[in-house]
């Protein structure tokens, strides 16, 4: 239960001088000010020897290159933040964060660093006594397989009860992700069909036009399965797949998904595709003969009564057509071929797109006049906006802050994700070249051959996506 005695009273952002903080945190603070919603210390912590002046310049950049400046909430902002400078091996780092919390007694601590960092700083938290009472967030990637996520989380354990440590995956905070739960249990009329007797697949494509962006040297340690599948594919999967949460309690919803997670069966590694788009060589960080995959396919199937057999696809990729994700749930095709139309076979769906605009829509099928009895692919438009509300981070700093876990990921529900792609982590399949601005590697079609294909989305006003209609 969340109120206004646990509300963090502080918050200390280690990795201050980085790019998630240029990009997201900073814009994200300065809206929380705008909304009424941010009145506490900002202590950014960082190895640069910056001034307070240099922090606050760097502040308006971002804000500057993201969104724009509000100047009462940059002058608040200002005045709200500190700025520590230190190793974060040394124990004196720590004990001029204390001293900069002053009064604060429940601090919220945001981990933005590498990986390799957060043992030393969790430890160094703990022994200065900063982390009583106080909560921590984690930047994804959370651990680069399932061994390394458990020792992170013994880790986290040592100084950190379960309940004050707040494991971040963007993806939740996302209003229209947000919306394909409540778009399921709000509504009575799919639960009849929601299930392995109706659906025949499910595929989910999250397509970037765009390459590593000047990450290549994140992405070389990453790649497509670690940066984007394990976490935000995986729960896409999740909030399509899990059982109604049962009860009122905090934890009905992340249960659930707890349990659909550990109900996903490991991939094989005969149902992943990598591919790796020309020219990613070139980028800076990558190395000359880097096999890291930028694009991956993969076939996954759940251990449950309600999803037995039915595939779930997923491809996510860079340097693809499009900046899009979208989810299509395919359903069977109709008992008997009433009428002559061969093509398309299927034409029932539900479509959820999540970016970059919002729709919600289901396609069906109806008869053009005329003396044929044959007919067109439409879609029901449901939902179609072009923005998507709160920004995820601000949404998920103000969760963190009042101490709310339900949009954050929970050490069972981590290392169940984890389990379903250990098997596919390392060397275990060939990386396909595919050129930039294609859907991929044309051998990622292998997994999806029986089922129908891929659907590229198409991002023009709805039509039919599983294509124009044909007779015979
Ligand atoms: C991040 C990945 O978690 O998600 C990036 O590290 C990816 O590689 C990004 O581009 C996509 O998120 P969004 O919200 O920009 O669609």
């Amino acid at each position: 239960m969340t109120n206004a005695t646990n509300h963090s009273d502080a918050l200390v952002f280690f990795g201050v001088t980085g790019d998630l903080a240029y990009k997201q945190i900073f814009p994200a603070l300065q809206s929380m000010i705008i909304h009424g919603h941010l009145d506490i210390p900002v202590i950014g912590v960082a190895g640069r020897p910056w001034s307070i002046e240099q922090l606050r310049a760097h502040v308006h950049d971002s804000l500057e290159e993201h969104g724009g400046v509000n100047k009462d909430a940059f002058d608040k902002l200002g005045s709200l933040l500190q700025y520590v400078s230190g190793d974060y091996n040394d124990e004196a780092t720590y004990t001029k964060i204390r001293q900069a919390l002053g009064p604060a007694q429940r601090p919220l601590f945001y981990l933005a660093i590498p990986p390799s960092m957060f043992g030393p700083v969790v430890e160094g938290l703990g022994k200065s006594g900063s982390a009583d009472n106080a909560r921590v967030v984690i930047e994804k990637p959370f651990g680069r397989d399932l061994a390394s996520a458990q020792v992170l989380n013994q880790v986290l354990h040592s100084v950190f009860p379960e309940s004050s440590i707040f494991r971040i995956d963007h993806y939740l905070g996302k209003e229209p992700v947000q919306n394909v739960l409540y778009f399921r249990f709000a509504n009575s009329f799919l639960e009849p069909i929601w299930n392995r007797t109706y659906i025949e697949s499910v595929q989910i494509t999250m397509a970037e036009n765009f390459g590593v962006a000047g990450r290549g040297k994140f992405y070389e340690e990453a790649g497509a399965i670690r940066d984007v599948v394990q976490n935000h594919m995986l729960q896409l999967v999740a909030l399509l797949a899990m059982e109604a949460p049962a009860g009122n309690y905090q934890e009905a919803v992340r249960d659930e998904k707890a349990r659909i997670f550990k109900a996903m069966r490991p991939i094989h590694r005969s149902n992943v595709v990598l591919g790796q788009y020309t020219g990613y060589h070139h980028e800076d960080g990558v190395a000359p003969k880097s096999t890291v995959e930028t694009f991956a396919a993969v076939k996954l199937y759940l251990d449950t009564w309600r999803w037995s057999g039915v595939p779930f696809f997923i491809r996510a990729g860079k340097n693809l057509p499009e900046t899009v994700t979208e989810i299509l749930v395919e359903f069977k095709t109709p008992p008997l071929g009433v009428f002559d139309e061969i093509e398309p076979p299927q034409s029932n769906y539900y479509r959820f797109r999540l970016s970059p605009d919002v729709l919600i829509s289901l396609g069906a099928r109806t008869k053009v006049p005329g003396e044929s009895m044959w007919g067109e692919g439409v879609e029901l438009i449901v939902r179609s906006h072009h923005t998507d509300g709160m920004p995820p981070y601000e949404r998920l700093l103000g969760d963190a802050m009042r101490g709310d876990p339900s949009l954050f990921v929970r050490e069972d529900a981590v290392e169940a994700a984890w389990k379903v792609v250990d098997p596919i982590l390392g060397k275990v399949s060939p990386v396909y070249r595919y050129a930039q601005n294609t859907w991929g590697p044309s051998e990622a079609d292998r997994i999806i051959e029986r089922d129908g294909g891929w659907h590229n989305p198409v991002l023009t006003e709805p039509v039919s996506v599983l294509g124009p209609h044909k007779h015979v």
